[in-house]
């Protein structure tokens, strides 16, 4: 078997420093007071700290095996929540969500709470960074297992990791996450759902729930949003 925080710690083998964390850090080291929604593991924050970010560094995440992992370092605040639940009130200049955590918000519901909240967290002026894959690109249709990852865990086991695409119904896509000693058995299958919104959608909740889009991206290198840019890049201002 596979625990939560062997889980935990494969996330951050899975996923080491890309382009899109130099995008958010740029913009986390020139705010003061800053927050990370769905900061999992915190690598992000943790990183900051170390480059000299003297300010307030706070990560909230539902995930109680990741804050486990977030919080060997007592370098920021760690928060165990949901973005929705969320009671912050104009603390914050910067809010950011990297590697995609804003398509884990699945319903209507759950991104206008959670914007709502995440504006009630920002001081007037301040920005919120995210990115979200761009549904045209149709990026779901490469998680197959002949995309799989095979990495070298934490215990200097060879695991695979491999996805499986269950169903794209309303701009959701479901999917599992296999876990696998290379060649050999399943350690465990994690189930998700994440949300895909184009630009057009995104704009339109950022302004019902109190933010304005200030720039709008299709790479982490700042080039021109198009039909076939994997990521929307989002940088919105409380209005
Ligand atoms: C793809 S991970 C990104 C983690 C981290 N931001 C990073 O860059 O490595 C998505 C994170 O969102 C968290 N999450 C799930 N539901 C959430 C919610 N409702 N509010 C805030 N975070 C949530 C998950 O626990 C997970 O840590």
């Amino acid at each position: 078997m596979y625990s939560d925080d062997d889980a935990a710690a494969l996330y951050d083998v899975l996923n080491p420093w890309a382009p899109s964390d130099d995008f958010y850090l740029s913009h986390v080291m020139a705010a003061d007071a800053v927050l990370d929604v769905g900061c999992g593991t915190g690598m992000m924050l943790h990183r900051a700290r170390r480059e000299g970010h003297t300010g307030r560094l706070c990560g909230v995440d539902p995930d109680t095996a990741s804050l486990r992992r977030a919080r060997t370092r007592k370098d920021a605040e760690w928060v165990e929540g949901r973005a929705d639940g969320m009671a912050f009130d104009g603390e914050f200049d910067l809010a950011f969500m990297a590697s995609n955590a804003f398509q884990v918000l699945v319903t209507d519901a759950e991104l206008r709470e959670s914007l709502a909240a995440i504006r009630a967290a920002l001081r007037e002026g301040g920005g919120f960074v995210f990115g979200t894959r761009n549904p045209s690109d149709r990026g779901w249709e490469r998680w197959r297992p002949e995309n799989a990852a095979e990495v070298v865990d934490h215990h200097g086991r060879e695991v695979r990791v491999e996805h499986r695409v269950e169903e794209v119904a309303d701009g959701r896509v479901t999917f599992t996450e296999t876990t696998a000693i290379r060649g050999g058995e399943a350690l465990r299958v994690d189930r998700s759902t994440l949300r895909f919104l184009d630009a057009t959608q995104i704009d339109a909740l950022l302004a019902e729930t109190g933010f304005a889009t200030v720039e709008r991206y299709g790479d982490w290198g700042r080039g021109p949003l198009t039909d076939t840019s994997r990521n929307i890049v989002t940088v919105a201002r409380a209005a």
